[in-house]
């Protein structure tokens, strides 16, 4: 008899897979209405979508970029996972490999939130309790507990991907008003062989945007119009059925070519089709879109098999075998394209350069190394979810009407400090309150975020507790005006709804 954890996880994979599938072109050239004007829009803080490379580069100058993302809660499962594709890998420059986590709270590991980000991988957001069509809360809660609880810096968490790639008109608003950099949830789904390919490099939503125009309400034909603001398409990857075959996120969990099982030789096939087709064209990026959760092998009753793990990493082999291929993050690839320089001058590019923080190893202090951290953190003992942390437990689990509660001190213990805007995150001494930080090259300042309670700047530090139920300034995003939540908040309850039920259906609810 299989054990009840692999039959738990049977539905959340069929959830998972829902979340990232498409079955055919999300846009239309009559769909799109878009236009664009290249000598008013110009770079860095404006690109008009379109499917060559930024700046007039060639595409023989130009570099093929894999995205690698990962999606929902950080956790020693899902981190194992990604390391087993990314942790032996070099890029061109022989720097290690980056990559962005869309991160939900609900069993998140907070401290692994801060070593993966210490280790210089990009941080972003997948809402707090993973809803789709998130209101503001949702959004912008998770910011803050990422910054409370994670040490991650406010100006850092620039990305946003959807729950279930759901998203609206209203939801690229929200992100433009909170200060995000760009969103990553609209689907590319017309193979780059097709003239009518909707694979935009990323870009800017001064004219609105050009993906899923057939199935996002509000959007295309120059709407919504978000000066400076980016989105950055999931590219699929198409099967032997071209533009009614794709597969966006996790293709090895789907079946290709009108099968009725997955099958590894298949996707692999695939996937080596698309990148040779973007490779050999204009150079598009290629996306590797994980829910690592389901390619863990060390997840208690995971059905995953080595073999699937093994095709994965032939196929990322095969990628950097050919010249100019790089693994990246969101925000290494945005980098780029807000600056983009031809192969020869990419040891020019800041974001792609290696970094480890020099902190003396010997030292004892919380502060996102391994080595240094050892023996420090407060463990959170909540019952859904327990965590670890460096910056002090909550009295209560954060939640998107609390984000960020009052400390729990044990007797005997002080108040942790949180990151304050002068310091940034492996220099920060949270137990001593101090920054180790000497010379200009660690300096560092953080940004604020119109994200605070009665639409007060956020800036990070103090010891939380600042916006209790009972305090005299409750949390309410944006002012006070209330006025974009219930846009997003009929969604959201229903999704709110789905998840419910699924959660009570087993231990896990991580999509
Ligand atoms: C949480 O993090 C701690 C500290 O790194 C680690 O010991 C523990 O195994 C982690 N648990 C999970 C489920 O991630
Ligand atoms: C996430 O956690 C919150 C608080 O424990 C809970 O109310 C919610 O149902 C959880 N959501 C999911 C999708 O597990
Ligand atoms: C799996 O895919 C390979 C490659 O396309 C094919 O040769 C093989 O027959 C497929 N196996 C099954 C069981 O469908
Ligand atoms: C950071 O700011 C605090 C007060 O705002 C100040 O006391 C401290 O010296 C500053 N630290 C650094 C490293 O600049
Ligand atoms: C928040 O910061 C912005 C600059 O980013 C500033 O214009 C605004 O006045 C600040 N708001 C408050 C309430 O401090
Ligand atoms: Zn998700």
């Amino acid at each position: 008899m299989l054990p009840a954890a692999i039959l738990a996880l049977a539905p959340l994979l069929a959830l998972a897979q829902e979340e990232g599938t498409i079955t055919g072109p999300t846009t239309s050239p009559e769909s799109l209405g878009y236009s664009c004007d290249p000598s008013k829009c110009k770079l860095p803080t404006c690109n008009c979508a379109s499917t060559s490379p930024p700046g007039g580069i060639k595409p023989s100058d130009t570099p093929q970029f894999i995205v690698f993302t990962a999606d929902d809660a950080i956790q020693s499962y899902t981190l194992d996972a990604v390391n087993q594709f990314l942790a032996h890998r070099k890029n061109p420059n022989g720097c290690a490999p980056k990559m962005t986590y869309f991160t939900s709270l609900n069993f998140t590991n907070y401290t692994l939130v801060t070593d993966w980000f210490v280790a210089g991988n990009e941080i972003a957001d997948h809402t707090m309790t993973h809803v789709g069509t998130p209101p503001a809360d949702e959004i912008n809660g998770n910011l803050i507990a990422l910054n409370a609880l994670a040490g991650i810096p406010l100006n850092k968490i620039q990305g946003f991907r959807a729950p279930f790639l759901a998203y609206s008109a209203d939801t690229l608003k929200l992100l433009y008003q909170s200060q995000f950099t760009y969103d990553s949830s609209a689907a590319a789904s017309v193979p780059v062989t097709d003239p009518t390919t909707d694979a935009y490099w990323p870009y800017t939503l001064d004219n609105g945007m050009a993906n899923n125009c057939l199935s996002v309400p509000g959007t295309c034909k120059g709407e919504p119009k978000l000066p400076g603001f980016w989105e950055i398409p999931m590219y699929s990857f198409f099967d032997n059925k071209g533009a009614a075959g794709p597969h966006l996120m996790d293709p090895w969990l789907d079946a290709a070519n009108g099968a009725t099982k997955a099958n590894d030789s298949a996707t692999l096939e695939y996937m080596q089709k698309t990148f040779t087709d973007h490779y050999n064209g204009n150079r598009q990026p290629i996306g590797l879109y994980t829910h690592p959760i389901h390619v863990s092998l060390t997840y208690p009753g995971s059905t995953t098999t080595k073999s699937t793990v093994a095709m994965i990493n032939a196929f990322l082999d095969w990628a950097q075998e050919q010249p100019n291929v790089w693994i990246v993050s969101n925000e290494q690839l945005l980098d780029w394209v807000q600056h983009p320089v031809p192969v020869s001058q990419l040891d020019s590019v800041g974001s792609l350069k290696c970094s480890t923080p020099q902190v003396d190893s010997s030292m004892k202090i919380c502060n996102g190394m391994p080595g240094n951290e050892d023996g420090l953190l407060s463990h959170c003992a909540f019952s859904d979810f327990p965590f670890y942390t460096c910056y002090g437990c909550p009295e209560v689990q954060p939640s998107p009407n609390n984000p960020n509660p009052p400390q729990q001190v044990p007797d005997g213990q002080n108040s942790r400090f949180r990151l304050p805007q002068n310091c940034s995150t492996p220099f920060w001494d949270p137990i001593g309150g101090k920054c180790i930080c000497t010379s200009d090259k660690c300096a560092f300042a953080d940004n604020s975020r119109p994200i605070g309670p009665n639409g007060v700047n956020l800036t990070g530090g103090g010891i939380g507790g600042a916006f209790t139920s009972a305090s005299a300034t409750p949390y309410v995003p944006f002012n006070g005006d209330v006025s974009t939540a219930p846009l997003g908040l009929w969604p959201a309850l229903l999704v709110g709804a789905v998840g419910a039920l699924i959660g009570s259906m087993g231990v896990l609810t991580r999509l």
